[in-house]
């Protein structure tokens, strides 16, 4: 496998952001991924594979050298101890904001808030940064519902649109981080096969300044 590039992809929206910037970066898979129940796709160089998994085992496969390189979210890594990881490149997709958000115009109580969140990582560090003290009530989705039916005081979640909160009566508080996806890579693979992974993050890294000049002209 030494000669081999393993690279872990976040499955759903972020995918379809990533696969034509990797195309435009001469990397992709040879069958639609989006009509396979396949996780392991070959691609047109034969030493690249790519996984097709969940955001949040993006960092795990490559911190343990699972995955030579992956493309993450920076919810997900922040969440997750991307810290352990390169971080070469912001692929500048699927962005979004990681914020704290409460019902319209309801204080928080004083003392001990509830919050509910995913990010349960994140939300911790955000109180300690604060001295805030806190009860972090872990969810799997839907956070906003958390404060309609007063199971939690304030979420931590993404907000793209914001029309997820609008609809449910909720606004956004405080903005925790901007997110985008990022290139993160396994620190052992990038001594291993540094000229070979250098070669990719140059690519992808010529596609996003490419696309990044078309918005600004
Ligand atoms: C995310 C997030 C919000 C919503 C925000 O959920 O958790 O619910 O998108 O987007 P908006 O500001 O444009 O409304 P997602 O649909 O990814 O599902 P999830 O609950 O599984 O995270």
């Amino acid at each position: 496998m030494d000669n081999q590039i393993v690279i872990a992809l976040t499955k759903g929206r972020i995918l379809k952001e990533t696969l034509p910037l990797f195309a435009a970066a001469g990397i992709e898979p040879i069958e639609d991924i989006s009509k396979s129940r396949k996780l392991i796709f070959d691609t047109n160089h034969a030493d690249v594979k790519l996984l097709v998994i969940r955001g949040s085992d993006v960092p795990t496969y490559v911190k343990h050298g699972a995955a030579d390189i992956g493309v993450s979210g920076k919810d997900m890594l922040l969440e997750f101890g991307g810290a352990d990881l390169y971080e070469p490149l912001d692929l500048d997709i699927s962005k979004c904001r990681l914020m704290t958000a409460a019902m319209v115009g309801k204080e928080l109580p004083v003392g001990r808030i509830r919050i509910a969140t995913k990010f349960v990582n994140i939300a911790k560090a955000w109180c300690a940064e604060r001295g805030i003290q806190a009860d972090i009530i872990k969810l799997y989705g839907a956070m906003e519902l958390a404060p309609l039916m007063d199971l939690a005081d304030m979420i931590v979640d993404i907000v793209d649109t914001g029309n997820t909160l609008r609809a449910n009566g909720m606004e956004p508080r405080d903005l925790i981080a901007d997110i985008s996806s990022r290139l993160v890579v396994n620190r052992a693979s990038m001594k291993r096969k540094h000229a070979r992974i250098q070669q990719i993050v140059n690519s992808l890294s010529q596609v996003v300044e490419a696309s990044k000049e078309k918005v600004d002209s």
